[in-house]
């Protein structure tokens, strides 16, 4: 089977194919042929040698990117008792240490996937680590209530498209921010309000809000603590700004927290579910052939992509 590979970290000509066997599964794990695989701004992160992952991999080296997948059950190791050969599946796979995700085949614990049944399977693969970051950083870190206001920025993106249809789907009150030509699209998602980052002024264009999950970091998170009411909280994604977000606000008196997207089975059912009852859509904004994962990677690193971006696999039917 092809996968992506980097031998080197660096710019997204590093991302090479590479034939290699299929891995057998051991004793809890089910092998994935993997039509598509979903993009992800940490996948490009490490590719360049940045982060916690990249860290841990540099002696491992070569090393497959890639989390988020979607395909069908091809084989099973022992003691798999929840999935069967031919079960179209998506998870949040092997995060964030071992990826392996942009490949035509990939081993995982069966753990980590849910069973599809209507979903198709580029939608599938879009889900995992968006959707569950969003879900978490609301939810969970966020302890988002019914009713209260809450301010999501970079809304177009893959989280936040997510967070937004997964906060009106709470019954929350939305507060968007998005760049002016992505208005209309977070507006037909549920937000009650859009706001362009691009004014200076936008935190006062907001007002006050419960609940902040903030997906850019840096200044527009920073001045996103402008927005937090008492006894309000800040959720900082980004986790490479998260320390310099956390003092700005203890220094205000605010609470702020980071947060690390963890894979949870339960959730992503839940979300599944949604999808499948047609109470959320995933945009998808582009899908690249595996060969072209370089393209993939310059498209995330953009930073303007509005909803998802995705690899196919020639195993793609
Ligand atoms: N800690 C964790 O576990 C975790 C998990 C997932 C993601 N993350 C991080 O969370 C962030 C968001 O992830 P993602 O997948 O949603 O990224 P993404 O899809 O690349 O986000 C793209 C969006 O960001 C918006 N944007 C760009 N610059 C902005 C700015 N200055 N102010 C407001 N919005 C801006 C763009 O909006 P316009 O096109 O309208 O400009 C675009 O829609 C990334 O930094 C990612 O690494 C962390």
């Amino acid at each position: 089977m092809n996968q992506l590979q980097i031998t080197a970290f660096g710019s997204p000509s590093v991302l090479q194919l590479a034939a290699v066997p299929d891995t057998v599964p051991a004793k809890g794990q089910v092998r994935v042929r993997v039509h598509f695989a979903g993009v992800n701004p940490i996948d490009a992160k490490t590719r360049a040698g940045l982060g916690w992952a990249a860290a841990q991999n540099k002696d491992r080296l070569p090393w497959t990117p890639g989390y988020d997948v979607a395909g069908v059950v091809e084989a099973l190791g022992p003691d798999v008792e929840q999935l069967n050969v031919g079960d179209r599946v998506c998870g949040m796979v092997g995060f964030p240490l071992t990826g392996g995700a942009y490949g035509e085949s990939v081993v995982v614990a069966a753990s980590e996937l849910v069973r599809l049944a209507k979903v198709d399977l580029d939608v599938a693969a879009a889900l995992p680590l968006a959707g569950l970051t969003a879900w978490q950083g609301l939810f969970e870190h966020g302890e988002l209530r019914k009713g209260q206001r809450v301010l999501i920025l970079a809304a177009a993106g893959g989280v936040g498209h997510l967070a937004v249809q997964w906060a009106c789907a709470w019954g929350a009150e939305v507060v968007a921010l998005a760049g002016p030509d992505n208005h209309g699209f977070v507006g037909s998602l549920g937000a009650k309000r859009v706001v362009d980052y691009h004014d200076a002024n936008w935190p006062a264009l907001v007002g006050k809000v419960d609940l902040v999950l903030d997906l850019v970091g840096g200044e527009n998170g920073r001045k996103a603590l402008d927005c937090v009411a008492a006894g309000g909280r800040l959720i900082t994604v980004p986790t490479i700004t998260a320390e310099q977000i956390k003092t700005a606000g203890a220094e205000r008196g605010l609470e702020v927290r980071g947060m690390l997207v963890h894979p949870d089975q339960k959730q992503l059912a839940q979300m599944v579910t949604l999808l499948e009852m047609g109470e959320a859509r995933i945009q998808i904004a582009g899908v690249f052939d595996l060969a072209e994962g370089a393209l993939a990677h310059q498209a995330i690193e953009s930073g303007h992509t509005r909803g998802k971006l995705l690899l196919r696999m020639n195993t793609h039917a």
